[in-house]
């Protein structure tokens, strides 16, 4: 197995959590504090993708956020957070597949993802155009995130990954009608936070999608691509690509 490809199995993160006391992958709070502080509400209902041991939902606990709703595959990690915050009422930890979100449609005002994202893809291949499986998960993963994100949530996800590559995850109007962001921190190592606010139901998604056919073949043309490499800092993107092909995204 190729080094990186361990981050995808299992076996690899609960055999790391037996020792591993806490880690955070990227950054703390502190780092990332500038960057979500305004996207943040104490009354949100949150979920953490792939939790791990971070620091993360208990610093944000701490800062007032008590609803907060941790998941990650490994019962080993899970197990551990558990006993370990105990005392924070409200927090509840839960093993489960991020390919599979046990949670009702419209749950979560915010989904969190540091990292998470980024497991799923450490055996991609070429990073332009990525095996078929691992497109097929990140297509999975994305689309529970969207199903339970209320419309008006959003995810926040941190991560190396560079506009050109994540952003092209992200922007698929024709199947998630997210609005995305981004924004560029760190200090000696640069990270990005990408947030992608829900912007319709599933059920408006699917409409859209019967009713906008032309647009949906036109958007896989080579114009459609090489819109998606546009890197927009405001919400202008999605209505822009819609002002292309004259329908209302
Ligand atoms: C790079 S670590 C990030 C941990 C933590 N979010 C942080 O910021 O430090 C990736 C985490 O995702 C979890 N993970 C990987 N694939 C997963 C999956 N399919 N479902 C749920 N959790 C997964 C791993 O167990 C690990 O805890």
């Amino acid at each position: 197995m190729q080094c990186a490809n361990k981050y995808k199995t299992q076996s690899y993160w609960d055999e790391r959590y037996t020792s591993e006391e806490s880690y955070d992958w990227f950054c703390d709070l502190q780092a990332l504090d500038s960057q979500i502080h305004d996207l943040l509400k104490p009354t949100d209902n949150i979920l953490v993708l792939g939790c791990g041991n971070s620091t993360l939902s208990s610093s944000l606990y701490d800062k007032g956020y008590h609803n907060i709703h941790n998941i990650d595959f490994s019962p080993i990690v899970i197990d551990g957070m558990k006993r370990k915050h105990v005392s924070l009422v409200d927090m509840t930890w839960h093993v489960m597949d991020m390919l599979d979100l046990k949670f009702d449609n419209e749950t979560f005002d915010v989904v969190l993802d540091k990292g998470s994202i980024d497991a799923l893809q450490v055996d991609q291949g070429d990073v332009w155009d990525p095996r078929p499986e691992v497109k097929v998960q990140l297509e999975k993963a994305l689309s529970e995130v969207s199903r339970v994100l209320k419309v008006g949530g959003q995810l926040l996800s941190i991560t190396f990954s560079q506009p050109h590559f994540r952003g092209r995850l992200l922007y698929q109007p024709h199947t998630f009608c997210w609005n995305v962001r981004h924004s560029e921190f760190g200090t000696a190592f640069h990270y990005f936070m990408y947030s992608a606010t829900k912007r319709r139901s599933a059920e408006e998604v699917i409409v859209r999608q019967q009713e906008n056919y032309e647009f949906n073949n036109l958007y896989s043309s080579p114009a459609a691509v090489a819109c998606l490499d546009y890197d927009d800092k405001d919400d202008k993107f999605l209505c822009n690509i819609g002002d292309v092909f004259g329908v209302e995204l």
